[in-house]
């Protein structure tokens, strides 16, 4: 309703987001883990002038399918002998192979950039990996030394993540970003930066519509990103802090995102259209599954066991399975004490069924999205088949990256445009 009335025809390549006096395209396209916002995905982003990101989430095992290493293979050797073991507490990441994989994977990424944009990398709290402090802060750290050009700091309060780097020598120079879904946590953030002398160079707004894990709780549905997002660009206002605010969730085509522009962000951040762009990391036959879906497959439950909610597919496989938890091989999620909610549930299952384990509670989220069978997907991806060409066989013919970032910046009138067949380029 609002979108008939505010009607406009300015279009989004109208705007710049401006970053340490550089112009970039108002678009950041979102961090998606695991592996999901790919590398290619972010060079694309980077190469027209935008900013791409690729994730930290489970770097070794990334890095072990793109390049043969073997940080996953050495890490369940060392701990195999306690897989049956319900205590996962001594389950220890090895620091130096931790950061020597998201170096190898940073280093390829920036080496292959081409272009005046940048490549982010998303680097979420809730991966405790059961030593919070010492495991983000050698993520962050080695992805500072292998050249990464900025930070989106995600899913977690980070309240201590800017004075865990302040000693990096780059802690000044990269981007350092945050995602906040409200006001009240970007004050605690600021008032926590501030110790630092450094504040973020950007604040991501992320509303109730977003894919991943959403910063609400089951009410999310009461919430709307328009007002958060005004509230924190008037907060800003008034404390005389200029700092770009960019929004996400829910912004679908190039008009949705001129309205934000129009409300003081200075660019946006999308992700739920490129999930079924070619460059996309998830599998072809999983983008189907994204193009067809209609509004009634979306969900929101809690079988994450960060405990925040997760929207997906109501059709994704790892829902009711029961894998037995992967602790020792993958463990990103095992808090301080070494402790993961799924092994809770798992146990609860077996002792009353233990011929028949189907886990509904929680999930095995390492697993689940190690292997893409936890399709999250943001809100509006049952809109996702107005993008995409249907061919003659039922499958859809999947849009470039190329194609979806300049529908973006080009298209008016709440319009997104399917490409050309065969095309790439509108
Ligand atoms: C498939 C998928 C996976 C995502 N994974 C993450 C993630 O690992 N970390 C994160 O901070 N945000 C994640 N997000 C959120 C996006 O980065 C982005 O902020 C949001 O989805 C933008 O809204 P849109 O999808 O409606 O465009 C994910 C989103 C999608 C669609």
């Amino acid at each position: 309703m609002l979108q008939q009335v505010s009607k406009s025809m300015k279009k989004l390549d109208d705007y710049r987001l401006q970053f340490g006096g550089r112009d970039y395209l108002p678009v950041v396209i979102g961090g998606m883990g695991v592996d999901i916002s790919a590398t290619g995905l972010a060079l694309v982003a980077a190469r027209l002038g935008g900013i791409g990101h690729i994730s930290d989430a489970m770097l070794p095992a990334v890095v072990d399918q793109e390049r043969r290493t073997s940080f996953v293979r050495d890490k369940l050797q060392k701990y195999k002998f306690n897989v049956a073991n319900t205590d996962k507490s001594m389950i220890k990441f090895d620091l130096e192979a931790l950061a020597h994989a998201t170096r190898l994977h940073v280093s390829s990424v920036m080496e292959a950039k081409k272009g005046q944009g940048m490549v982010f990398i998303n680097c979420m709290e809730k991966l405790t990996m059961n030593n919070p402090a010492g495991t983000l802060k050698t993520r962050l750290e080695s992805a500072m030394d292998a050249g990464i050009d900025g930070i989106t700091l995600s899913a977690g309060l980070h309240l201590g993540s800017f004075s865990l780097i302040e000693d990096h020598p780059r802690f000044r120079d990269v981007k350092l970003g945050i995602i906040v879904s409200s006001v009240r946590a970007l004050k605690l953030l600021l008032k926590k930066a501030a110790r630092t002398r450094r504040l973020p160079d950007y604040v991501i707004v992320e509303g109730p519509l977003a894919g991943g894990h959403l910063g609400f709780g089951m009410d999310w549905a009461d919430y709307d990103l328009k007002p958060i997002t005004a509230e924190v660009v008037a907060f800003l206002a008034e404390e005389g802090l200029d700092i770009p605010v960019i929004a996400a969730g829910g912004v679908f085509t190039g008009s949705d995102a001129v309205d934000y522009m129009q409300l003081g962000c200075a660019g946006v951040q999308v992700a739920t259209r490129f999930t079924i762009t070619r460059e996309c990391g998830l599998p072809g036959p999983v983008k189907q599954e994204y193009v067809k879906a209609v509004e009634e497959d979306i969900v929101v439950n809690l079988i994450s066991p960060t405990g925040y909610p997760l929207r997906m597919l109501r059709r994704s496989p790892a829902i009711g399975s029961g894998i037995r938890p992967n602790c020792e091989a993958y463990g990103y999620l095992l808090d301080k004490n070494g402790h993961c909610d799924y092994i809770d549930a798992y146990n609860a299952v077996v002792a009353q069924n233990p011929k028949e384990v189907k886990v509904y509670d929680k999930t095995c989220l390492c697993t689940a999205f190690r292997r893409f069978k936890v399709w999250t997907c943001g809100h509006y991806t049952y809109r996702l088949k107005e993008t995409a060409n249907l061919l003659a066989d039922g499958t859809y013919e999947l849009p470039s990256a190329e194609h979806v970032l300049r529908d973006y910046l080009y298209s008016t009138d709440y319009q997104v445009h399917r490409p050309a067949l065969k095309e790439e380029v509108i």
